[in-house]
């Protein structure tokens, strides 16, 4: 199928009065920018302005270590600058060998530690400037890139990762692979810039002109990222209406139908703009595997046409869908696409969580679950869990994929090598595949925000754990240890750790301070609500030990604690639901 090259007299097209980040990329020569330069430059650590909008394209962000910041602002000595790279990996799925080097890399260019995004992808902390092309070579020499890891275009695709848990998961894999393929950048900026490509090779002009060099995206590329996700029902694991584009396998016999089709998902809101709001994506129909690729290319390039450029807080593509109504929405679907999407097909989710420890997969093959504390991989003094997955790496037993809850799935293992992996693990610490830790736990995710994210208003990954220490023995004396309680912790508004989906939510207002919201639900289709502002460590301990003593003697039958939120009214349930 062809597409349409971006129509500029379509409204949100570059016109007068867009951001400088319009402009940025107007200006940069297809993501290239002078981002040969500012990486030459040995007089700073930084790069400039426009190279650092260009840089997220490429898959990497410039940071500072916000611990050093007032430090070396008294010593008058530039911040502490360096790069996260955040990888493309499609459902999060990793060779063994792919394994060795991120954590070469890591070791050898990076703080050491290896970071499991929200989004199954790796995350490199801590890479100084002259580091990040000898990283990105290293990764290359994997077979892995950074291609479209952050910037205004379709990023990583995500999709329920455990094959044991579906006959056709392995099919709908492959779609997240073919998607992610589909809607790549074509500038070969990235290859130019870091792999030393032959320069000016691709980029003759053909007949077609110009938009012949970035045919989905054109030279603005999009108003904002943009974002799939693919879940198999009846685990949302992926968290399937948080994305731009959500798709829903639909399996019968065990074979794949096709895809429901959902629209506009997108969880970030700023505080003081009432006129951001999280929102989820909405099924608009249903579609066949064979379409599927054409059906996400022409949504995309609605957003692109449509999307909002002036203001950068309004360009998500859920604002576009609300500000001109969702009959307008599947009417220019089917124009583009030439055919009309069939009816949503029945699909009942039942969890967002992942299922923990050994599963058997049709082929008689193992896969195991193992809990890792916010995508944080490292070595601690009691567990070793970066040594631990590197040797598993180097017996070359399973392949690696990650899950959207920021854990590790060791995948096809042989029943005679099952032992040798849990030796492995017993080893370095980890004992466990998470079924031994408190349900809240096992149920947490907290995003970065300290010390690398420069919008981070509050600790999240570094404190969270900290608060559910203090919390466990309140469970303990409620009875609830074991119970599934899903709680989410982000250092700002941006919802990076999907805080707004949790049955606790809780955002950074300043240091030490939260926002609490209560009311998500445990399939993944309901937004929580705000409960109460600006609190601390002592008003969160004593709100939620009220609260779970009124739970446990007042809830129904399997009532979860998001439900008894909204039941006794605590907050009202959001009108977003799924
Ligand atoms: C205005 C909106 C947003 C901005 C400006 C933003 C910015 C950032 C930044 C700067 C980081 C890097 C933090 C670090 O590694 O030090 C980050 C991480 C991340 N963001 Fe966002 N973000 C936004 C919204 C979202 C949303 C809505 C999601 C998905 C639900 C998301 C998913 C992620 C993921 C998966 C990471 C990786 C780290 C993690 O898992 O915590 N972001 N984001
Ligand atoms: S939620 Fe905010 S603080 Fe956390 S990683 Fe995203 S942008 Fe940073």
């Amino acid at each position: 199928m062809t597409y349409a090259t971006p129509n500029k007299k379509i409204p949100g097209v570059v016109a007068p009065g867009s951001t400088d980040v319009e402009n940025f990329k107007e200006n940069s020569d297809y993501l290239r920018g002078s981002l040969v330069e500012s990486f030459a430059n040995p007089l700073t650590g930084s790069i400039t302005e426009a190279d650092t909008q260009l840089i997220k394209f490429h898959g990497a962000y410039q940071q500072d270590d916000r611990d050093q910041r007032l430090r070396r602002q008294e010593k008058k000595l530039e911040p502490a600058y360096s790069f996260m790279i955040r990888m493309r990996m499609p459902g999060g799925e990793l060779t063994a060998a792919q394994w060795q080097k991120i954590d070469e890399i890591s070791n050898t260019y990076g703080n050491e530690t290896i970071k499991l995004s929200s989004r199954q992808a790796v995350q490199f902390h801590g890479i100084i400037k002259f580091d990040l092309k000898k990283s990105i070579q290293m990764m290359n020499d994997a077979l892995l890139d950074s291609i479209a890891g952050c910037g205004d275009v379709n990023r990583n695709v995500m999709c329920t990762p455990d094959p044991s848990l579906s006959a056709v998961n392995e099919e709908v894999y492959a779609y997240a692979k073919k998607i992610s393929e589909h809607l790549m950048p074509s500038s070969r900026a990235y290859h130019e810039i870091w792999l030393d490509e032959g320069k000016g090779e691709g980029r003759q002009l053909v007949e077609g002109g110009e938009h012949e060099l970035e045919p989905l995206y054109g030279k603005h590329y999009l108003p904002r990222k943009f974002k799939i996700g693919i879940a198999i029902p009846p685990y949302n694991d992926s968290d399937v209406f948080i994305n731009d584009i959500g798709l829903i396998a639909i399996v019968k016999d065990d074979k794949l139908q096709g895809f429901n089709v959902a629209v506009g998902g997108g969880l970030g809101m700023t505080f003081g703009r009432e006129d951001t709001y999280p929102r989820l994506a909405t099924v608009i129909g249903f579609c066949k595997p064979d379409q599927v690729l054409d059906v996400c290319a022409e949504v995309m390039m609605i957003q692109r046409d449509y999307g909002n450029r002036q203001d950068r807080k309004l360009s998500r593509f859920k604002y576009t869908i609300d500000q001109y109504g969702l009959n307008w929405f599947k009417q220019e679907l089917t124009e583009r696409l030439g055919f009309k999407l069939g009816k949503a097909r029945k699909a009942v989710f039942t969890t967002t969580a992942d299922q923990y420890g050994w599963h058997k997969d049709m082929n008689g093959l193992w896969h195991l679950l193992l809990h890792v504390e916010h995508g944080r991989i490292q070595d601690t003094p009691l567990l070793k869990q970066k040594t631990a997955f590197l040797k598993i790496a180097e017996t070359n037993l399973c392949n690696f994929r990650l899950t959207a809850n920021q854990n590790m799935l060791l995948h096809g293992i042989k029943t005679a090598d099952k032992v040798k992996i849990e030796k492995i693990l017993a080893q370095h610490g980890q004992h466990a595949d998470g079924r031994e830790l408190s349900g809240m736990r096992r149920n947490s995710i907290a995003c970065v925000s300290m010390n690398t994210c420069p919008l981070g208003m509050a600790e999240a990954e570094r404190y969270l754990p900290t608060l559910i220490t203090k919390l466990e023995p309140i469970l303990e004396k409620h009875g609830l240890r074991e119970q599934e309680i899903k709680i989410r912790m982000t250092g700002c508004p941006n919802g990076c750790g999907r805080s707004v989906m949790a049955e606790i939510g809780l955002i950074g207002k300043s240091m030490g301070r939260y926002n609490m919201y209560l009311g998500g639900d445990a399939q993944g289709e309901r937004l929580n609500t705000l409960y109460k502002e600006n609190i601390d460590e002592a008003a969160i301990l004593e709100l939620l030990d009220n609260l779970f003593a009124d739970y446990v003697s007042t809830r129904g039958k399997n009532e979860s604690f998001g439900d008894y939120a909204i039941r006794s009214k605590l907050v009202a349930a959001t009108e977003n639901r799924v």
